[in-house]
């Protein structure tokens, strides 16, 4: 179901009330963790909501959906460098806590395959965010990913070089390849949050809503899963059926009383 936020604001605040009452209420918990432009006003408002209610992480392991194939470590575009930077580095966790797809040297099938079995043996993710790509790639399964797949090395569509390559200063840095966790991987995640902010998001938003599910657009394969919010700004939100979207205000006031 699309929920339509006046802002990416509200999203934030939304999202972030979200997981802090799931770090409340769980013994152990399992977060799915995205990067992209996206999720930094989530992350400036968990840090926030964090200091405000300060609740134990100690059960708390976050796993991150992809990362860049090349980069050298302390590049500062890694999502490794990423995560530090908009959250981990500002909240009390160790290391031991934190699992990020390994994209340094080259994974190899079994590499990639045991990032996903650490999942599975932590008891699988509890809330997966997701952002979405302008051509529907969740993560970075591109258009054509087998829904099968699990974690596993992928070469980036000319697409998603081009919009990523506004990060990099230096155009030619744009790494080719990325490690990413697999669709099969993420439709297994007991509740899933997609977001989509800004007017450059509308297109693929109107896409998705369209679209049946099929390989094509990977994003579409959200709608197999019953526990799946697409949240979305009034942006993003200009090519969407209104009669297919619900307003969030609900979401919202939900949370204004808690
Ligand atoms: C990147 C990441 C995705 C992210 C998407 C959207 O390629 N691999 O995980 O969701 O693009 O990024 P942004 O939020 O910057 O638009």
């Amino acid at each position: 179901m699309f929920y339509v936020f006046p802002t990416d604001g509200d999203i934030a605040r939304f999202v972030s009330a979200q997981i802090i009452q799931l770090i409340s209420s769980h013994e152990r918990l399992v977060l799915g963790l995205a990067t992209g432009s996206t999720m930094k006003p989530v992350y400036g408002q968990l840090i926030k909501d964090f200091e405000r209610e300060r609740p134990s992480l100690q059960h708390v392991h976050c796993f991150n959906l992809d990362e860049y194939i090349g980069l050298p470590a302390e590049h500062p575009q890694t999502y490794a460098a990423y995560m530090q930077q908009y959250l981990y580095s500002h909240m009390p966790f160790v290391p031991e806590q934190l699992h990020l797809p390994c994209g340094k040297d080259w994974p190899d099938e079994q590499q990639c395959l045991d990032f996903s079995r650490q999942i599975q043996k932590l008891g699988g993710i509890d809330l997966q965010l997701l952002g979405i790509g302008t051509n529907g790639h969740i993560g970075f399964n591109e258009p054509g990913t087998s829904f099968e797949q699990r974690t596993h090395v992928v070469a980036l569509s000319e697409q998603t070089r081009r919009d990523n390559s506004r990060f990099f200063t230096n155009k030619d840095e744009m790494p080719t390849h990325a490690v990413t966790l697999g669709l099969k991987d993420i439709i297994e995640s007991r509740q899933i949050f997609l977001l989509a902010t800004g007017e450059q998001k509308a297109q693929i938003m109107g896409e998705l809503q369209r679209s049946v599910i099929t390989e094509d657009l990977p994003a579409s394969i959200l709608k197999k899963h019953p526990h799946t919010a697409i949240l979305v700004d009034e942006a993003a939100a200009q090519e969407l059926d209104p009669a297919q979207c619900k307003d969030a205000s609900v979401l919202l006031e939900k949370i204004e009383v808690s």
